[in-house]
């Protein structure tokens, strides 16, 4: 089983972006705890992030092709504006699952909105790099479903 995992806009400054709130990990150490997570529940992890909401929304697009039977997306600032994000999400046909590492909802109010979660089975957020092995397991679950 593919398991796609995408990230949106700043999450390639993880590591010294905002620790207080994102931790210190980096996206490569996260995306390998990620990996690790599907290893165990016999998925294969494939990842990509992109700075543009374009790239972004072309990225979910090839994801209705490409053999990803779940997708799990942190789309970072484009969670709380991106409707053409929201749009190519809804067009999926397999599970997509949104993920934050901070908690979003006990933030700045513009942050408390996700335009993306409707068309969303579920969302983890709070966690840390713990709710995208969470969130691993949740896609895992979905898909064999
Ligand atoms: C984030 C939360 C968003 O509000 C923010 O813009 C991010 C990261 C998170 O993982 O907590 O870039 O998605």
């Amino acid at each position: 089983m593919k398991i796609l995992l995408l990230h949106g806009p700043n999450l390639s400054q993880l590591g010294s972006r905002d620790p207080e709130q994102y931790g210190r990990l980096t996206l490569d150490e996260l995306v390998a705890t990620a990996t690790d997570e599907a290893a165990s529940v016999d998925a294969e992890l494939e990842h990509a992030a992109f700075e543009s909401e374009g790239d972004l929304v072309t990225r979910v697009h090839a994801a209705r092709s490409d053999g990803s039977e779940a997708v799990i997306i942190n789309p970072g600032a484009l969670t709380h504006y991106s409707y053409a994000l929201r749009d190519a999400i809804d067009v999926l046909d397999v599970p997509c699952i949104e993920v934050h590492l901070s908690n979003v909802h006990a933030r700045e109010d513009f942050r408390r909105r996700s335009v993306v979660a409707a068309a969303c089975a579920g969302s983890v957020a709070g966690f840390g790099a713990l709710g995208y092995r969470l969130a691993v397991r949740a896609a895992a679950d979905l898909a064999r479903a």
